[in-house]
């Protein structure tokens, strides 16, 4: 049968074959100068230079689309965001615990209501494709409306999204709390409604050790393991208060880490973001297991949590992914947040370079979330998920291209 839809794209291409980790190895990547990318049926059929790509269409009838000066590249991938919180970022000052009570909480109560979820939800994937990003593994709220609106408004948009209803039992508001039982009954019914519709994929999300009592966090671990292709998300290591207060609430364990391995929280599939007061131990753990970890610059700096350190966790051999943690997080731009990623890479005097940032923030943001069968770069029978950037945005922008040299210079 002939296939549907069969599309040509002519730019500047470059996508990730695997991480280049800090040596910027070569291999990693293919860059196409003057690249083109073949679809058929919504998949890539083919990647590589646009004479060769050109060739392999002949003879068949399809749309082209020509973007002299663009770059071509896999979706960006934002690993860990709250959509709630898009309207509350930049809210001032103080450290986490205090931000979450003071300005975090009140805001996600307004999406009780499904009017005001369905609007935010509109608006924050319009913002996040207008940047970009294609795919984010998402908080919603307490309020299994939130998931619902956010699920309806990616599936409108046709976009792979992972998100799930907040699980939190204590340590919160009353308007926000649930209870073991209302967050397994709402989460299993999220899932019959939206997981593996369309490209939707459903995350459990038990907020943080904090707000979760033990029977709620050894739900959620049972309700992660239910079943082989859901997928979880969490926080952990984030801000020392935060650290301190779940040493008390867990005496039982010596580290934040072990809380989440306790209740079957680990594992395939599921990621945690901020992860900065680790020591190597549970970096080597959390490789070992395979969980993943967001790192969230804008939002580490604003909050002052720390310098997430990304060599060691490269080292360990952990999944990391990058994330804007919106509200906490200063943009929905996953540009803006390379850019303040590789500031903090700085501090550790280990700056991230322009082809390991723009890896992050696809095929290992892919990785992170376990999508990479799906997304994260060009190779045939990938969903053709992409997105092209103009190299000469901003009349910045176009000064500066001016004077780059190499491709390394462009990129960064
Ligand atoms: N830890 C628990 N909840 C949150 C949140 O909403 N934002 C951030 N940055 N950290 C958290
Ligand atoms: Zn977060």
């Amino acid at each position: 049968m002939a296939e549907r839809d069969r599309i040509l794209v002519r730019g500047c291409v470059l996508h990730f074959l695997d991480d280049p980790g800090a040596e910027d190895r070569a291999g990693a990547w293919q860059w196409f100068d003057d690249g083109g990318l073949l679809i058929g049926d919504g998949r890539i059929r083919a990647c590589g230079p646009w004479a060769e790509v050109n060739a392999q269409a002949s003879g068949t009838a399809v749309q082209r689309f020509n973007y002299p000066g663009h770059l071509i590249l896999p979706g960006l991938v934002d690993t860990h965001m709250h959509y709630a919180q898009a309207e509350m970022i930049a809210s001032f000052g103080h450290q986490l615990l205090d931000w979450l009570g003071n300005y975090t909480y009140p805001t996600e109560m307004r999406f009780a209501d499904a009017e005001h979820a369905t609007r935010m939800a509109g608006f924050v994937l319009d913002r996040l494709l207008a940047h970009g990003t294609t795919t984010a593994s998402v908080f919603a709220t307490s309020h299994a409306v939130s998931a619902d609106a956010f699920f309806a408004a990616a599936h409108e948009r046709n976009l792979r999204m992972l998100t799930g209803k907040v699980m939190m039992d204590r340590e919160c508001p009353a308007e926000l709390r649930d209870t073991v039982e209302t967050a397994e009954r709402d989460s299993v019914a999220l899932i019959e409604r939206w997981h593996g519709k369309g490209r939707l994929g459903y995350t459990v999300t038990p907020r943080f050790a904090i707000t979760s009592t033990d029977a709620q966090l050894a739900m959620a671990g049972r309700l992660f393991k239910s079943r082989p292709d859901l997928h979880l998300q969490s926080h952990l290591a984030e801000n020392v208060a935060e650290c301190a207060r779940v040493a008390e609430l867990f005496p039982g364990s010596s580290r934040y880490l072990e809380v989440y391995e306790r209740f079957d929280l680990t594992g395939p599939r599921s990621i945690y973001g901020h992860c900065i007061h680790l020591n190597g131990d549970e970096h080597a753990r959390m490789a070992q297991s395979g969980t993943a970890q967001a790192f969230c610059p804008t939002s580490n700096l604003f909050l002052g949590s720390g310098a997430y350190d990304l060599a060691s966790a490269s080292r360990a051999g952990v999944r990391v992914g990058l994330a804007t943690d919106v509200g906490g997080g200063t943009s929905l731009s996953m540009i803006r947040t390379l850019s303040e990623a590789y500031k903090v890479q700085q501090m550790h005097h280990a700056p991230l370079s322009a082809w390991r940032g723009w890896y992050l923030a696809t095929l290992g943001g892919a990785r992170a979330l376990h999508l990479e069968d799906c997304i994260g770069n060009f190779l045939p029978g990938k969903e053709a998920d992409f997105v092209v950037l103009d190299w000469n945005a901003t009349p910045e922008m176009r000064c500066r291209m001016d004077t780059a040299r190499t491709i390394d210079e462009r990129l960064f």
